[in-house]
């Protein structure tokens, strides 16, 4: 089985969370388009569905699915996303497609989070994939010398846009070990609108798929 295929699978599982009158947010990426394709066919069940980029946007009134904002809806019963890493402590980088903070909003405006990914993305340490920060494009090489003080090679992602004006570094070398408190400390750096790690607000769930199907983790 392809990688696709298992992404495929574990947007599939996801599905089971989809109760009658359920509010939604939808996140960016590859995985979650897959989901979104398999949605439509429980269209009646969705109360309001929110967005975590332009791209899912379309994704879903392309399919003729109704697309609200946070703004209406209130806090969410159900976020479903990929990630780009996953650890134990289910807690993940993503921002591989530059969504990272509209992700977080409702990643941190739900009452439930569902990951999916496929094995690929587990892994005992985060940081092998390059952490994407999402900066004011002012405060960019600024932003990229405090990362260069905890050895972090920040990369700047050229020709690349967020949904809000900003910019992105992506930022390799990193052995994070204390996501929680990574996390936290880099946020607060001015200039970062987010970091592309959801440690505070780990996921719930993470529905993950391989070869032999898909494995269902809970966070207790
Ligand atoms: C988007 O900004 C990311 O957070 C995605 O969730 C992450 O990159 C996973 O993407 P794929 O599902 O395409 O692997």
């Amino acid at each position: 089985m392809d990688q696709a295929a298992r992404k495929q699978q574990a947007a599939q599982a996801a599905l089971e969370f989809i109760k009658p009158g359920v509010t939604l947010g939808v996140g960016t990426g590859s995985t979650v388009n897959f989901f979104i394709d398999e949605l439509v066919r429980h269209r009646d069940d969705l109360a309001a569905i929110v967005a975590s980029s332009r791209a899912t946007e379309a994704r879903l009134r392309a399919r003729g699915l109704t697309v609200s904002e946070l703004e209406d809806t209130g806090d969410l019963d159900l976020y479903v996303d990929g990630a780009d890493e996953a650890n134990k402590h289910f807690h993940l980088i993503k921002g591989g497609g530059g969504a990272l903070t509209r992700e977080k909003i409702l990643a941190a405006a739900s009452r439930k989070f569902v990951c999916i990914i496929d094995q690929s993305k587990w892994v005992a340490t985060l940081g092998q994939f390059p952490l994407p920060v999402e900066v004011i494009p002012m405060a960019r090489s600024w932003v990229a010398r405090q990362f260069l003080k905890v050895r972090g090679q920040p990369v700047w992602r050229e020709n690349f846009v967020t949904d809000n004006g900003n910019h992105i570094l992506d930022v390799r070398n990193l052995q994070i070990t204390n996501p929680v408190e990574f996390e936290s400390r880099f946020n607060q750096v001015p200039g970062v609108v987010t970091v592309g790690l959801f440690a505070n607000r780990p996921a719930d769930v993470i529905l993950m798929a391989d070869d032999s199907g898909v494995k269902r983790l809970d966070r207790r």
